[in-house]
């Protein structure tokens, strides 16, 4: 079957046909009543054409009272279906020129109009980028004496200063999620290679002056001349340690922590530890904080307590790098985030 639209319109149709001519005719009938009216013996029209359904529209007069009155055809047809002039209603008309009226108005008041280097000011003068800038030169503003008092209080006796230990508990807490959170955790509980800020286990250590400059001048940042600095051996890649070597001394550390382990490797490997691991991690495996090497008897690990791990440590060798802080932060910045993660739980 051919689609419906032509089923309808086409004159091929033997129903539209009919009613096409059916149209026809009486729209010549019509057209020969309107040329002759038929008379009445007065000499009156007989036959008015009859308005059209929808030509007509009821409205109300200045009185309220109601009446009819026709509706011009724009002259606009599509298969029979007429199109009026009715006015649009009053409520949408006056509706749509107040909203032209307030868009011209917004054009002129406010910045709008896009320019090859900004936009035009508006006449108001409205800037949301000068009212940021505004807002946070006024807390700069506000926070500038504690801040300056806290840069002037030594270390060890923020703490004891309540209104800088509740400043340094607020912004701490606030520079720490945006600076340190990505790597430390929102929560400073870390994750592997990056330490947890909570327990009492300092790989450089925990009181505030040693966080404060671990801050600071970061760990091994190439770009600070004063950062942590150490370096455990490559063991493996660089073949200071024969692979054999390597497996008794990682079963070493295992037995150091407690872990399971090979007795018999670990015995062998008490040795290769103390020949090659002892000047940075103690002759009993508790590490050295001058040189930020890590306690290998706690159950607190850095990177991981597997043997594959330990192995991958022992062999490629650690390198975590923490970026220096006192090229970004202002030093009262630094203060308040030290004092935070000192108050963390772990602090010395
Ligand atoms: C790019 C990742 C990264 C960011 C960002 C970072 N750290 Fe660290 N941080 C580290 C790593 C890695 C270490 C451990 C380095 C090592 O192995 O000695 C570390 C170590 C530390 C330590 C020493 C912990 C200890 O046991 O002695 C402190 C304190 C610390 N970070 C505080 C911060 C603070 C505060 C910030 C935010 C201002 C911060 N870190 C931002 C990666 C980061
Ligand atoms: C020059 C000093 C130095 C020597 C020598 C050294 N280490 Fe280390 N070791 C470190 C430092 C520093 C770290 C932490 C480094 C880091 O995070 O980049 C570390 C980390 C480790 C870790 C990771 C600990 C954890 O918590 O995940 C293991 C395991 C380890 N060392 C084992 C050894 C063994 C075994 C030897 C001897 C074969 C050895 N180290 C020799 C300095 C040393």
């Amino acid at each position: 079957m051919a689609d419906t639209d032509d089923e309808h319109t086409s004159p091929q149709n033997p129903d539209n046909r009919i009613e096409l001519e059916r149209l026809a005719a009486d729209a010549k009938h019509e057209a020969q009543i309107l040329a002759h009216p038929p008379k009445g013996p007065e000499g009156e029209p007989l036959h008015k054409p009859m308005p059209r359904p929808g030509a007509t529209r009821v409205v109300r007069d200045r009185k309220g009272a109601r009446k009819v009155v026709e509706v011009p055809s724009t002259g606009h047809s599509w298969d029979g279906i007429e199109e009026y002039d009715n006015p649009l209603p009053r409520w949408w008309l006056w509706t749509f020129y107040a909203t032209i009226v307030w868009g011209l108005a917004y054009v002129v008041a406010y910045p709008a109009i896009p320019l090859l280097t900004g936009a035009t000011q508006g006449l108001l003068g409205q800037n949301y980028r000068a009212d940021v800038a505004v807002e946070i030169q006024r807390f700069n503003d506000a926070n500038a004496p504690i801040q300056a008092r806290l840069v002037e209080t030594p270390l060890e006796e923020i703490a004891a200063d309540p209104d800088l230990a509740n400043y340094t508990a607020n912004a701490g807490a606030a520079i720490f999620r945006t600076w340190c959170a990505q790597c430390h955790g929102s929560g400073a509980g870390g994750a592997s290679g990056y330490p947890t800020l909570l327990d009492n286990d300092w790989l450089w250590g925990g009181t505030l002056e040693e966080i404060h400059t671990t801050i600071q001048h970061g760990i091994r940042d190439p770009k600070d001349e004063e950062t942590r600095y150490s370096e455990m051996p490559r063991f493996g890649t660089d073949e200071l340690l024969e692979n054999a070597q390597i497996g008794q001394v990682v079963n070493h550390v295992l037995a150091l922590g407690g872990l399971p382990h090979d007795a018999a490797l670990a015995a062998e490997g008490a040795t290769v530890f103390a020949d090659n691991c002892s000047s940075c991690h103690a002759e009993d495996g508790s590490g050295d904080r001058a040189q930020g090497a890590p306690d290998l008897t706690d159950a607190v690990w850095l990177y991981g307590s597997d043997q594959a791990t330990i192995s991958r440590i022992v062999h490629d060798g650690p390198y975590g790098v923490m970026p220096a802080w006192s090229g970004r932060l202002s030093e009262a910045d630094i203060r308040a985030v030290a004092s935070y993660v000192h108050s963390l739980g772990g602090g010395e």
